[in-house]
This record gives structure tokens, C-alpha cells and sequence, in this order.
């Protein structure tokens, strides 16, 4: 029956999402601060068209939360809804095949910067919502709260869960935020990475030299800095920082054992990514690496002349992001602290160093025992008529282990989109079968709560 609801609404339901797509709703980026508000004005109406009460805009010190509920019954469950409307930055510009705010539908995808991540996906929970509560089939109650600060580390709603603790009494949190294995493979996610993001600053000479008259002689802060990253982890991926792994919780051999079963086609992967090998520690499988291992990435790395032809320079300084993927049960605060120390000390006399933290997040491992991940579980069977596999996955969700310590509540990360939908790159998308199909899973989540 949802299947031909669906059916018969698809071209609105994907105009809608058209629309919510053209919002540049880059919550990093202060030029773009009307158009992340404006963005949060339209989720509140769409909040409305779905037939949510109490709708509003909840303020933080940063972006609004747009808040909505359905309550029906107060014997039935709570489901507590988390997404977020904000969007990445969409540089580099150059390498979009069509304009990221302008949303192009080609070979069966919508082609958009928060395609996957997150609009495409919070969005599906709003028109389930919608086909529920217009033919009464809502069988448990619904709280929704949409984000704008997700992509900038979600700093003020710590302060936001508090301050509504009442308000977002719930029995489990909800989040399409995280993909799958396959379409044919379907998986929910049972575990996120944390965040330790730090940026460094190494300063040699008190400005720019001519690299001729002193080189060789003033240590030159880029050469510097990329001996002490080489210093931060080894060939095999084994970060070096004393004490990085000692609080680590040991993933329990069945947990392993089930992993290992995932499909997972190591040339097919490659082939993606156009390399010809992997990284990483050797005694870990693929999947393992990028999901209960932690990493360290240098995400940027600047300094000195890069602009056209060659400029003879030994630059005054250097500078890097660098990010750190954590795992149960490593504190990023603790992190943060063994890295700068580290860092200090692994900086020879002729440079000064400076280490500054980012935002960073604690990684989360959710029950696969609980209510709402069977619930997900039988809607999935229904809409797929495969049984998913828990698996972990790499990304991060701070506000999931933030959620459990604050509300005391689980979530079931019951995620739609694929690893190769391009988040956080040129050209995301998401396959309107996923689309359309997460629409369908959630009418059956929704209103088969027994
Ligand atoms: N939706 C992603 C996280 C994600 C993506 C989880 C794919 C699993 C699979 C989320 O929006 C995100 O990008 N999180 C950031 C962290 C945040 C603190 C900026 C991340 O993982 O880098
Ligand atoms: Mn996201
Ligand atoms: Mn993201």
C-alpha cells in the first residue's frame, strides 16, 4: 500500500527535495548565514505540510533547531528524529559537473551538494511522516529535531539537549545519516568513529627569506613540518603518539567474526578510487580499518608561495590540519592533549610550534539488541526482503554518544545512502531508488511498532 502512495506522489516528493536542495545551507561559511536560516524556515513549513504539531524554530547560540511532533498516544513508544539541514562547503567549485545548489537529475540521481548528506535522507522521514498521519497509520509518536550545525561539529546543542531535556523525552532517536554496503546488501550502521581535529602552525625566520641567501642554514618550517607528520604514524598506519591506543576497547572476536562476513570486493574498491593498492594496518581487514580502527589524516597542509611559476622562498611558515578518526572508548579531549604534547616535543630547537584544537566528537556503538533496531530491522526485511548486517562504519555523529549521555537514549543509525555517493565532495548525489525506497522502509518503521 505505501509502495502506491509513493508511486503516485514521486514527482512532488522529489520536487520538494529539489527545492530543499537549492539552499546553500553551508553552516561554516558566514556569507552563507541567511541562507542556512532561510533553510530552516522552509524545513519548519515542510514540518507543517507533513502534519506536525508545535512546530518552531528553537534557538542555540548558533543556527535554529527546527522542532515538530506528532503525539498520538501516550502508551505507545517515542521516536525521537535527528538529521540536520546544513550542508559541507562545496569547493573545490571547478570539479561540479553542474552547480551545487542547482540540482540536476541524471542516470537515476539527484545531483546536489546534501543530496545524501543530509537532506535527501532527513528528508525521506518527513514524507513518511506525511503518508502516515494522512491515512492514520502512525502507530507510535514522533518528535523531530533538524539541525544546522552538524557539519561544523554541532557545538551548541549539548547546551540545546539540556536546556530541553523534557521536551525530547524520548524511547530511541532515529537518524538516516550513514549508508549501507550495497542496495543489494543491505546494512545498518552500528557504530561511529569520534573526532580529534587539530591544526598546527610551525614558525621558522620572523618572515619569508630568500631562499639562496639563507638556505641551508635557517631551518625551512615546511621541511620541518613534514618530518614531524612523518613522525605522527609509520608505514603500516601505526600511529606513533604515546598513549594513543592505550584506552582502547577491544572489539570482541564474534563482533570481528560477523564483520568479516560483510561482502566486500577489495577490486571493485580500488577501481572506485582509481589506486592500485590500499593502506593500513596489515592485521585488519579493509572494512575493519576504515570502522573500529582509529586513523590520523592531514586534511590540509599550506604554506610558503604556490602561486604560478616558481618563486624562490624559505617561507617564515607552515601550517596543517590534521584529523584524528577515534574508537571506543579514546576521550578526544584526552587525544588532543597526548597530540599537542607529542607535537611539542617532536619539534626541533629552530622552529616554535603552536597547536590549536578543533571541534571534535566521541565515537558511539549502538545496540543491536534493542527495540528500535529489531523495528528497523522488520521494516527493512519488508522493503528489501533481506535481513541487514550490523556493521560499523568510519564517519562520525557526535551528538549520538552526546544523546546517550544527556538523555540517557539509544539510537539506530538507520542510514539509506551508498559510500560512493561523493558526501563532502564534488558532485554528491543520492539514487532516487534509495530515495524512494527509505521513504517506503520508514512508512513500515513507523507504523509497525510491535
Ligand atoms: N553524515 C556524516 C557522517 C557519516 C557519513 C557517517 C557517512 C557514516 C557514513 C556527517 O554529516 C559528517 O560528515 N560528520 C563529520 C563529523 C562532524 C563533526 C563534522 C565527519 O564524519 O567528518
Ligand atoms: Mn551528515
Ligand atoms: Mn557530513
Amino acid at each position: 500500500m505505501f509502495k502506491e502512495i509513493i508511486q503516485k506522489e514521486e514527482s512532488r516528493f522529489l520536487e520538494e527535495l529539489v527545492q530543499l536542495l537549492k539552499f546553500p545551507s553551508i553552516s561554516a561559511d558566514a556569507k552563507y548565514k541567511d541562507n542556512v536560516l532561510e533553510c530552516a524556515d522552509f524545513v519548519a513549513d515542510k514540518l507543517r505540510l507533513a502534519g506536525m504539531d508545535q512546530v518552531s524554530l528553537l534557538q542555540t547560540a548558533g543556527f535554529p533547531v527546527v522542532y515538530g511532533e506528532k503525539i498520538i498516544n501516550k502508551d505507545w513508544p517515542t521516536a525521537l528524529i535527528y538529521g540536520h539541514y546544513d550542508v559541507q562547503p562545496a569547493d573545490p567549485i571547478d570539479l561540479w559537473h553542474s552547480p551545487p545548489f542547482e540540482p540536476v537529475i541524471k542516470d537515476g540521481k539527484i545531483y546536489a551538494r546534501g543530496a545524501a548528506d543530509d537532506k535527501g535522507q532527513f528528508y525521506m522521514h518527513l514524507k513518511a511522516l506525511e503518508i502516515l498521519i494522512k491515512n492514520n497509520a502512525l502507530k507510535c509518536n514522533v518528535k523531530c529535531i533538524i539541525e544546522g550545525e552538524e557539519e561544523v561539529g554541532s557545538t551548541n546543542l549539548e547546551t540545546f539537549a539540556l536546556a530541553y531535556k523534557e521536551k525530547l523525552q524520548c524511547d530511541f532517536i532515529v537518524i538516516s545519516d550513514t549508508s549501507m554496503i550495497s542496495n543489494e546488501n543491505p546494512s545498518i550502521t552500528t557504530g561511529l568513529r569520534g573526532l580529534c581535529y587539530m591544526e598546527v602552525e610551525v614558525t621558522g625566520p620572523n618572515r619569508d627569506l630568500h631562499s639562496g641567501v639563507y638556505g641551508g642554514a635557517v631551518a625551512n618550517p615546511i621541511n620541518i613540518l613534514c618530518q614531524m607528520i612523518s613522525k605522527l604514524q609509520d608505514e603500516n598506519g601505526t600511529i606513533l603518539i604515546p598513549g594513543f591506543y592505550e584506552k582502547i576497547e577491544a572489539v570482541s572476536q564474534k563482533e570481528r567474526d560477523a564483520m568479516s562476513k560483510a561482502p566486500f570486493d577489495m577490486e571493485a574498491y580500488k577501481k572506485h578510487l582509481d589506486i592500485n593498492a590500499v593502506f593500513g594496518e596489515k592485521e585488519y581487514s579493509v572494512l575493519e580499518r576504515v570502522s573500529i580502527r582509529p586513523t590520523l589524516d592531514v586534511n590540509g597542509i599550506w604554506g610558503g608561495y604556490i602561486g604560478e611559476g616558481a618563486k624562490t622562498v624559505l617561507p617564515s611558515k607552515a601550517y596543517a590540519k590534521i584529523s584524528m578518526r577515534l574508537v571506543p572508548n579514546q576521550d578526544f579531549h584526552e587525544i588532543e592533549k597526548l597530540f599537542e604534547d607529542y607535537f611539542i616535543k617532536i619539534a626541533p630547537e629552530n622552529v616554535k610550534v603552536k597547536v590549536t584544537p578543533h571541534h571534535g566528537g566521541e565515537p558511539a556503538v549502538t545496540p543491536t539488541d534493542s527495540f528500535a533496531y529489531r523495528m528497523a530491522e522488520k521494516a527493512i526485511e519488508k522493503t528489501y526482503q533481506k535481513t541487514p548486517i550490523p556493521l560499523r562504519t568510519g564517519g562520525s555523529i557526535p551528538i549520538v554518544s552526546m544523546f546517550k549521555r544527556v538523555l540517557g537514549v539509544d539510537t539506530v543509525l538507520l542510514g539509506f545512502g551508498l559510500d560512493s555517493d561523493a558526501i563532502h565532495s564534488p558532485n554528491e548525489h543520492y539514487h532516487l531508488w534509495n530515495y524512494f525506497k527509505g521513504i517506503e522502509t520508514l512508512c513500515h518503521f513507523y507504523s509497525e511498532m510491535d
